[in-house]
């Protein structure tokens, strides 16, 4: 396969409810490789987990609907494939840590159950999973599996693992039951994974080593990976590329050297900005001031403008397109000249 594993080319969305219809993408591209990690960062309500949901197509539509672009997973149109081709992909080729871990985890079967039902199934397209010889039986492959899943939930910080394969996902804490999400997503091999916000709720010390884990996943696989989340520090940690998200648009993306050491985009700045640090004393923090717009009525041309220091009248005239920078970054800004001298 030559071609990039993810393209995603001039998506728009729209949500339609009893408000009218909401804009909520409005023109995504992006591309994956294999071996990157994605960050896809911007503030809460700007698209990131539509974008991911699209991915998977786990968007219904209605009362969404695509009016424009296309997502092509290995070159194929997923908006176009029929349904079992997509949830052939979306249970093996494309995985997905979800937001919400409430609603995941079935629980009426016990966990290690449910990992080692993933195994199987990875196995079935990917025998090198299970780790056995080829011709091994049913028993022998069952084993394999449960003691991957132990292996698993050990190394996404389970305490006693092994044990607790046995549970029911009720005797599991929340930021546990996430964990092993976590752990059924990279057991199931996926080629490209999409996670959202998987180690928000999680404490430091596990998420960075969930974190580490999923480094060495896409090293060890050559998967490619979108990992959603608020925290820039995080991006600059784990993420090879980054995608900034305002309001439905992304208006920066690149290597995140780039991106984070020299961020071009107002907004992407602005962000930055306001990341605390030890210097920064609580409340002084320079915030965004205003914001996001109403997707139903978004204020024409950037829709970034009505809150940019920078945004002159030509602003509002038309969405800025993607202005090249070299080495893959890029910025949707008219103002990046006027930027230079700020
Ligand atoms: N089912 C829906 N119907 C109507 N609007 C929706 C629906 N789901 C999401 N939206 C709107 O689409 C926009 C983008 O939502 P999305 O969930 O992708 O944001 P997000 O960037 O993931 O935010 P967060 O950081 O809070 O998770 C929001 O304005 C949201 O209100
Ligand atoms: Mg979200």
């Amino acid at each position: 396969m030559t071609g990039p594993l993810l393209s995603i080319r001039d998506l728009h969305l729209t949500m339609t409810s009893f408000d009218g219809a909401a804009h909520v993408l409005n023109g995504i591209d992006l591309t994956v490789q294999r071996g990157e990690i994605w960050g896809l960062v911007g503030e809460s309500g700007c698209g990131k987990s539509l974008t991911g949901l699209s991915i998977s197509r786990l968007v219904p539509t209605p009362p969404a609907t695509y009016r424009k672009g296309e997502i092509r997973f290995e070159g194929r149109d997923i908006l176009k494939l029929p349904l079992r081709e997509m949830q052939d992909l979306r249970g093996k080729r494309i995985g997905m840590i979800f937001q919400d871990p409430t609603t995941n985890l079935n629980p009426a079967y016990r966990v290690g159950e449910q990992l080692i039902d993933v195994a199987l199934a990875a196995a079935s397209h990917d025998p090198s999973v299970l780790g056995c010889p080829p011709g091994a039986g049913r028993r022998e492959r069952r084993r394999a599996a449960r003691r991957l899943a132990g292996e698993m939930l050990e190394r996404v910080g389970i305490p006693d693992a092994g044990a607790r394969l046995d549970n029911y996902p009720h005797e599991f804490s929340g930021g546990m039951r996430q964990r092993v999400l976590i752990a059924m997503a990279l057991i199931g091999r996926p080629d490209l994974l999409i996670a959202d916000e998987p180690t928000t709720a999680l404490d430091v010390s596990v998420q960075a080593q969930i974190l580490k884990l999923l480094k060495g996943t896409v090293a060890d696989h050559d998967i490619g990976v979108i990992l959603i989340t608020h925290n820039l520090g995080v991006v600059a940690e784990t993420c090879s590329h980054v995608a900034v998200m305002y309001a439905g648009n992304i208006v920066e993306s690149g290597p995140v050297s780039n991106v984070i050491e020299s961020p071009a985009h107002p907004y992407t700045r602005a962000l930055m900005a306001a990341i605390p640090t030890k210097a920064s004393k609580r409340g002084t923090l320079k915030g965004l001031g205003g914001t996001v717009p109403n997707l139903i009525t978004p204020p024409p041309g950037c829709r970034f403008a009505p809150r940019c220091p920078l945004a002159i009248p030509a602003c509002t005239a038309a969405l800025p397109g993607a202005v090249d920078l070299g080495a893959d970054h890029r910025a949707a800004c008219i103002r990046l000249e006027a930027l230079e001298h700020v």
